[in-house]
């Protein structure tokens, strides 16, 4: 877990060009929601490409303190022997979660419709994140909690005896939340219906339909109406995980701003609810080309190539897009340090609750190196040149993204970036380091 180990101090100096095809490893999201509702289901869920991060690793381990049967084989391979729907059993002990948001929302919700009760906790990042925008929605199920002020973590539920079925309308664009509510949906006797006015990232209504939930999407005036039937019963699947887009993030945009560069980032992906960053990079005038589309597993995928990008411009970037590229925010504002003008981010209060406050955590190293930004609650402005001076120590606040923004920036600045901890790179894209050093990178632990 993140945050619980001594700090990894790093130091990211320019490189050369960037060369090679960079192999990302399997998408957080999918492979959360692989074990969720491979212990939700009737017989064995087996399950390739899983990635194998902190976050999901607490998440394995949370499954079976549940009562599910989840096996490692080595490289991504996992299986998972359900208890089905309504099955979990009463975990002798705390659950931690670590790092891991979407692992303790998500699994709040799987449990929270079952005669249960669980005790949750994380780092020191997590237990500061605020955990209400689940209860709340949970409490109408009839699901208790006890947490500490602002419903932060540790938390207790009491899962509901009794459930009734929810029509819930998610107050700000969430799919964690959404996915909450669905999961707890599935022991609920009658429709639970879920309403979004935002499209959010739309794996778990796709994931439940393959294990054989009744699910169905409906666009109208008020949003995306979903409507799950409760009580299914879900039956083990084959999941094959597409490579993460927003791991793919990192050696894309490191590629666009590093002279001579030219990645391939095979078998991404490209789910729309998760592409917006590669349609904002390209209006930039990135060079960025997909090919070979096809669709596996049910999800649009793709290899991307990225080829270092001179005359990248700054843009306004469509605030309908930004659920679509939440967690790409932090390495697109790298990009927009080497992008002539004004990139401007609007309608992104989200960033602000994230495994930290992402437009302060970004706005501060970046200015400590010489970039410009503004910011204000909901939007930042990163004003961008040919050049980057760079040469300041970042802190890292126990977030990953954050910590690989700055890992990247050093790539492309005139002096090196120091980061104060690369721990928590190990949360979301363990491989990191040695994906980028054979790039070409110069990324070193600089206590070694
Ligand atoms: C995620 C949803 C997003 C995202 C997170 C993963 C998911 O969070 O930031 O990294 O897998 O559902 P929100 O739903 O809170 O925006």
């Amino acid at each position: 877990m993140s945050g619980h180990g001594t700090p990894i101090p790093m130091i990211s100096r320019k490189c050369g060009p960037l060369k090679g095809d960079a192999n990302v490893p399997g998408d957080k999201s999918i492979s959360h929601r692989s074990l969720l509702l491979g212990a939700m289901s009737i017989g064995e869920t087996h399950v390739t490409g899983l990635l194998e991060g902190e976050d999901v690793l607490d998440t394995a381990k949370a499954m079976r303190a549940f009562g599910a049967e989840v096996t490692e084989h080595g490289d991504g391979e996992w299986t998972i022997v359900g208890v089905g729907v309504g099955g979990f059993a009463e975990p002798d002990n705390v659950i931690d979660c670590g790092n891991s948001g979407t692992g303790v929302r998500l699994i709040m919700g799987t449990m929270a419709t079952s005669n249960i009760s669980a005790t949750f906790t994380g780092d020191a990042s997590l237990n500061s994140r605020p955990m209400a925008r689940i209860t709340d929605p949970l409490a109408l199920f009839g699901a208790q909690s006890v947490g500490r002020s602002g419903g932060r973590l540790p938390l207790t539920i009491v899962g509901a005896a009794e459930p009734t079925p929810v029509r819930y309308t998610v107050p700000m664009p969430s799919a964690q939340v959404k996915s909450a509510v669905l999961l707890a949906g599935l022991n609920v006797p009658g429709d639970t219906v879920v309403i979004e006015k935002e499209a959010t990232r739309d794996h778990t209504e796709r994931m439940l339909a393959g294990f054989g939930a009744d699910i169905s999407v409906e666009e109208t005036d008020e949003g995306r109406v979903i409507t799950l039937k409760g009580q299914p019963e879900l039956t083990g699947q084959t999941i094959v995980v597409p490579r993460d887009p927003s791991s793919a993030a990192f050696p894309v945009c490191a590629a666009l701003i590093v002279e001579g560069s030219d990645v391939l980032v095979p078998n991404i992906g490209l789910n729309p609810t998760r592409a917006g960053l590669f349609t904002t990079l390209r209006e930039m005038g990135a060079d960025l080309t997909y090919e070979n589309e096809r669709e596996e597993g049910g999800e649009p995928v793709a290899d991307l190539r990225a080829k270092y990008s001179p005359n990248m411009k700054g843009i306004e970037v469509d605030p309908a897009r930004a659920a679509s590229m939440i967690d790409e925010y932090p390495i697109l504002s790298v990009v927009a340090s080497f992008a002539e003008g004004d990139t401007v981010m609007r309608g992104v209060k989200e960033l602000r609750v994230k495994e930290s406050d992402r437009i302060d955590a970004m706005a501060k190293g970046l200015r400590a190196n010489g970039v410009s930004v503004d910011e204000g609650e909901d939007w930042w402005i990163v004003t961008g040149g040919k050049t980057v001076e760079g040469g300041a120590e970042v802190d890292t606040v126990l977030d990953h993204r954050i910590a690989m923004s700055f890992a990247i920036l050093g790539m492309a600045t005139e002096n090196p970036v120091r980061l104060n901890d690369g721990g928590p790179i190990a949360t979301s894209f363990p491989i990191f380091e040695k994906l980028m050093a054979d790039l070409g990178a110069q990324i070193a632990r600089s206590n070694a």
